[in-house]
């Protein structure tokens, strides 16, 4: 499938930003551009983060997939039961993209004929809140007092913070 990617580095700062401002939200894009492009790249306060639109919706979550740090903005979305999902470009995992919940299929040993239903391992994928403001996609990154499994790469791939935001 060709996919157009955009990716925002803090294209519209935030003013009166600190270094303990991590919570406010940041101007990721345009919401015109996503809805043309379906996905932003974007590094929030470090953190590499990525928006998607999938069928009007916005959903942020931690870019690298928590598996072993896959690139889930170059991910197909597909939907599986139900619900939206991105599916990671390396090993194939399932991540929701309302809630982060890694999918598997079980299959009961003692019925191996029967159709695999489809289980969730829980939120491992970080989720962050998107919010539309004058046409401008903002991104308020998730209280990290609860930790996810995505964390480990959002820490091994933080990218230095850019000095006009913590003036
Ligand atoms: S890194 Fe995403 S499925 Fe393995």
């Amino acid at each position: 499938m060709g996919m157009r990617m955009i990716h925002m580095d803090q294209n519209c700062p935030v003013e009166n930003t600190s270094k303990e401002d991590n919570d406010l939200p940041l101007c990721v894009g345009k919401i015109e551009d996503i809805k043309y492009s379906k996905r932003i790249s974007a590094t929030v306060y470090g953190r590499e983060i990525v928006v998607f639109y999938h069928e009007e919706n916005l959903h942020a979550m931690d870019l690298h997939c928590y598996h072993a740090g896959g690139p889930l903005h170059l991910g197909e979305i597909e939907d599986i039961n139900g619900q939206a999902c991105v599916i990671c470009p390396w090993h194939k995992y399932k991540i929701t993209l309302a809630t982060g919940e890694g999918l598997y299929q079980a299959i009961d040993p003692k019925h191996p004929s029967v159709m695999p239903k489809w289980c969730s391992k829980g939120m491992k994928q970080r989720i962050h809140t998107v919010t539309v403001k004058n046409g401008d996609i903002y991104v308020t990154l998730s209280d990290t007092s609860l930790s996810f499994e995505s964390d480990h790469y959002a820490d091994k791939y933080k990218k230095p913070v850019h000095p006009s935001l913590n003036k």
